[in-house]
């Protein structure tokens, strides 16, 4: 039996299918239109995925779709009365929703007729949920969404036990954390989707002078909060959102009101410089969110006496925040699905069929994040000799892998800038040492030479570190798994000097855990980098340079020549730039 599970006409459009329960592909549009964030409806994404798993759209069994129009029906008509424009933009949504079918048929050239599927409507959140408890390894858990909107709601709580899940409350719009922080991050001047996570890097630069201030803002009572609403703008016009069209970045408008300037100060605009006052703010914004998020979680743990919790939206990318999970929520295991964000959809909408609708018994763990396109030898050997690399007194060789990885830490521990691409691409947002920059985590330096020769982004942006699993506990505070990058740890204090490069200004790190059942080729290069260089640790950051992460080997080949990158490993061949090149 085969179920699609499609995130179309949102943030994230991805696709995701299972055979008969388990997962095969899953996979982000923008990885193939090469547009940060697409939206729009996934056509590419769904072909890989029924490709992978060898099957015609019309031999599809079931689709999932992640929207439920008639959820909270009552506040949705509530709102759009109040809001006209933001009540006929979502109609307009909604009516690509309803010709689901009929974009499928046509992305595949055949008949709507001609899909024998079901098509089922899973609300957002519970999607949410779906995707992380049903990923996750416990046969129990607390399970908790929060991000900034989806079917009206931004967070639902809940447990789940074998393959049912239960849902004990939600909160619905206008209070969000996920629109809390966005219009925060748009105030403090980035305005871009996605920023978020800029501020968050930055807040580590500040104290939390303005926290009594952000506690006015968000207050908690419970599991739930509510939004000081004067400080926005959303619950009077609507959040703006454009994500209808493919071929574009989504787009948010403004957030923030009068009222947020008045009470914390100047709004910054983009080009000007940061001061300590916006890296206080930040602090402050994060201090908040870290006490409602955590608070929750707290009563979460109390009401279900469970051991663990799954996460998932966008606000479960917080690693600062999940970090502090262990240590100050009763729950000791903490599961993020990797792609927590809107793309995390595809899946979660096709496990809660499989399991909840169709009620079939859990059997699946995701352990690993790759669930992406693959390239064959062949496939890489003419993409390479399409190019021009090994011209101009550069070298190409493809070698066995013990010699590979040899050479390859060589060059790491050298100081020199790696491209990294191996097997599948990987699932969600992270790279996770299968389309990776690797550099020497040794180097201070490190971080100012890849912001200046490769990335091209903000020098307050931290780089993360990936270490071999199995010496977590003697590097990091904690040593609780961290397979998909979502949680950041403090660096040993001792240890803090030896890898300067991945840890951030406040001693932490947002570590990827790399065991050598998930990824044994990056397992084994680490292994090697640390006989030769002396710790199990690299730093790795995604291979791309300001657009989505590279997929395909041309792209990596572009983005190699493009940039200032010294090699480039693509499956076994090895190759390096010409030294004057
Ligand atoms: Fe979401």
């Amino acid at each position: 039996m085969n179920i699609l599970g499609i995130n179309a006409y949102h943030g994230n459009a991805s696709a995701a299918i299972l055979s008969d329960g388990r997962l095969v592909a899953a996979v982000e549009e923008e990885r193939f239109n090469r547009v940060k964030y697409a939206a729009g409806f996934p056509a590419a994404a769904i072909r890989y995925c029924l490709k992978t798993a060898g099957i015609k759209a019309s031999e599809l069994d079931h689709v999932a779709v992640p929207r439920n129009p008639y959820a909270r029906l009552g506040t949705k008509l509530y709102y759009a009365l109040q809001m006209p424009s933001f009540a006929r933009e979502r109609a307009k949504v909604l009516a690509k929703f309803t010709g689901i079918r009929e974009a499928l048929a046509a992305a595949f050239d055949v008949r709507p007729e001609a899909l024998k599927a079901r098509f089922h409507r899973v609300e957002h959140h519970v999607a949410h949920l779906a995707s992380t408890f049903y990923c996750s390894p416990f046969a129990e858990a607390a399970l908790l969404s929060a991000d900034g909107l989806g079917d009206f709601a931004s967070s639902m709580w809940g447990a789940g036990c074998g393959g049912r899940m239960r849902f004990h409350g939600s909160v619905a719009f206008p209070h969000s954390l996920g629109l809390y922080y966005s219009a925060v991050t748009q105030y403090l001047g980035f305005l871009k989707f996605g920023d978020e996570y800029k501020v968050m890097g930055l807040g580590a630069y500040g104290e939390p002078e303005f926290l009594p201030q952000f506690r006015e803002i968000v207050h908690l009572n419970g599991t739930r909060f509510r939004l000081k609403l004067e400080y926005f703008t959303h619950h009077r016009t609507g959040p703006h959102m454009s994500w209808a069209e493919a071929d574009r970045t989504p787009v948010l408008g403004r957030m923030y009101s009068d009222e947020m300037a008045r009470r914390l100060g100047p709004v910054r605009a983009p080009e000007q410089p940061i001061e300590q006052r916006h890296k206080n703010l930040a602090c402050s914004l994060q201090a908040r969110l870290e006490e409602v998020y955590l608070g929750m979680l707290r009563r979460l743990h109390q009401e279900t006496g469970m051991k663990s919790v799954c996460l998932a939206g966008g606000v479960a990318f917080n690693c600062v925040a999940n970090g502090k999970i262990p240590a100050s929520t009763g729950f000791e295991d903490v599961y993020v699905h990797p792609a927590a964000g809107d793309a995390g959809l595809a899946i979660g909408a096709a496990q809660f069929v499989w399991h909840q609708v169709l009620g079939n018994p859990r059997d699946f763990a995701m352990e690993h994040a790759y669930w992406g396109p693959e390239f064959s030898g062949a496939e890489i050997r003419s993409a390479i000799q399409a190019s021009r690399l090994g011209e101009n007194g550069g070298s190409v060789s493809e070698l066995p892998e013990e010699e590979l990885l040899r050479k390859t830490a060589a060059i790491i521990a050298d100081g020199k800038i790696l491209g990294w691409f191996q097997g599948r691409a990987e699932w969600g947002p992270r790279a996770l040492g299968n389309r990776s920059i690797v550099a020497d985590p040794r180097r201070a330096e490190m971080k100012e030479i890849l912001n200046r020769r490769i990335k091209h982004r903000e020098i307050f942006r931290p780089f993360a570190p990936s270490i071999l699993a199995e010496r977590t506990a003697e590097w990091f505070e904690q040593s609780h798994p961290s397979p998909f990058m979502t949680m950041a740890y403090s660096v040993k204090p001792e240890k803090r000097d030896k890898i300067p490069a991945p840890t951030h200004v406040d001693g932490t790190g947002r570590l990827q855990t790399v065991t050598a059942t998930a990824n044994p080729r990056y397992w084994k290069l680490i292994a090697e980098f640390e006989r030769q260089a002396g710790v199990p640790v690299v730093l790795n950051t995604s291979f791309n340079d300001n657009e989505p992460i590279v997929c395909k080997p041309q792209e990596a080949i572009d983005c190699f020549e493009r940039t200032q990158m010294d090699a480039l490993v693509l499956g076994d061949f090895l190759i390096t730039r010409s030294r004057n090149g």
